[in-house]
């Protein structure tokens, strides 16, 4: 099959795609979008978070961590686009396993830069994070604002610091004329397939609710987020990259509609007809010390939406409905973890940290 011309000079082949991070849960809703565009995807994911289920039988996977199969990429193809989103992600994650999330995510966006320079390939779109931004020092995050981070001593500002510093690579390399990206900053991104182990909201929402089991809402729940559908997200991607008007730049993406967490869990309930009981959890319960919750934080969507005319069209209700609809087929997958002595007596009854 060969791409849809026009969008992106004229091959008279697919495009070539590495994807990182290809079959977790946005990257594997990104490679079927790429593949119903015709492009030859290859993936390299570790499969520690993401799921072999999660990859399509016609993208080639590569199992292993990016740096340990550069060496293995070096002898494909020049490729054409680069999608680099493997990473470690998720509250649990960070918080548990700082050194491994930090070394994570700088090593292989560090190593994959010095592969697409040594080979030619790209341009490369980095996902990065709002959790960039740090502490909310005002209501609506624009690409250029100024960031703030707490102190060194707590861990939660390391995943910010460590995406940061990904995007001084990213855009650094782009200026030394090395390699050419775009970077986004995704917003809080939900959808089908995504599990609730890492700390996810929604889908641990969805869950208790169908499981008729007490939807838990930590703090006061009158913190707010952005959900966006995972689909407009991935929707999204292919364009910005494809765009040469975009690469050195950085963008928003997600959605700019605020729903705090206790209506969230009121939306959930009611979208899937659930009698879960709503209960209030102490976030020093939630969450081990150290960890410091955002109250409110919301993209503003200018720059992307004049770029690419970018905006979400899929209604949160719908998302829940699927997301509810995956569960239902799955539902063992994703086991769900909500506290401080839980999440410990995962990590091994190490403390958090
Ligand atoms: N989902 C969101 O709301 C959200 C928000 C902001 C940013 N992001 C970013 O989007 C990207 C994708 O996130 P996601 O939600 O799909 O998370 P995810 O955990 O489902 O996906 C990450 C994937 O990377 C793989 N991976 C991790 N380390 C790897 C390594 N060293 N080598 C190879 N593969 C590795 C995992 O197995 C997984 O498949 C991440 O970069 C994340 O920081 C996501």
């Amino acid at each position: 099959m060969t791409h849809r011309e026009g969008e992106r000079g004229t091959h008279d082949r697919p495009r070539r795609v590495l994807v990182t991070g290809g079959a977790g849960f946005v990257g594997s809703h990104l490679v079927r979008a790429l593949l119903d565009r015709g492009d030859a995807v290859t993936i390299v994911d570790d499969l520690s978070t993401g799921a072999r289920a999660g990859v399509p039988d016609d993208a080639t996977l590569l199992e292993g961590r990016v740096t340990d199969r550069l060496p293995d990429l070096e002898a494909f193809p020049q490729f054409d686009e680069v999608y680099h989103l493997a990473a470690s992600v998720g509250v649990d994650l960070v918080m548990n396993e700082p050194v491994r999330a930090i070394e994570t995510n700088v090593e292989q966006t560090a190593a994959l830069l010095r592969f697409i320079e040594r080979t030619g390939a790209g341009p490369m779109l980095f996902t990065s994070s709002s959790e960039v931004y740090g502490k909310p020092t005002r209501r609506v995050f624009s690409e250029d604002d100024d960031v703030v981070y707490g102190p060194t001593s707590v861990t939660r500002w390391s995943y910010a610091c460590a995406k940061a510093i990904d995007e001084y690579l990213a855009l650094g390399h782009h200026r030394a004329g090395s390699a050419r990206c775009v970077v986004v900053r995704l917003f809080n991104t939900v959808g089908p397939g995504q599990v609730g182990a890492y700390g996810m909201v929604l889908p641990r929402f969805v869950r208790a609710a169908l499981a008729g089991e007490p939807i838990r809402v930590f703090g006061d729940g009158t913190q707010s987020r952005c959900f966006c559908d995972v689909r407009d997200i991935v929707g999204a991607m292919p364009r910005l990259l494809g765009d040469p008007s975009c690469l050195g730049r950085v963008f928003n993406l997600g959605s700019d509609e605020p729903v705090s967490i206790r209506e969230l869990a009121e939306r959930v309930r009611s979208v899937l007809g659930s009698r879960s009981e709503i209960v209030l959890v102490p976030y020093s319960e939630a969450y081990p010390s150290g960890y410091e919750d955002l109250q409110f934080r919301r993209p503003d969507l200018a720059r992307v939406r004049d770029a690419i005319g970018f905006a979400p069209t899929i209604p949160l209700e719908r998302t829940i409905r699927d997301i509810a609809a995956v569960i239902a087929q799955r539902p063992q997958e994703g086991a769900v973890v909500t506290t401080v002595s839980e999440r410990a007596a995962r990590a091994g009854g190490r403390t958090p940290r």
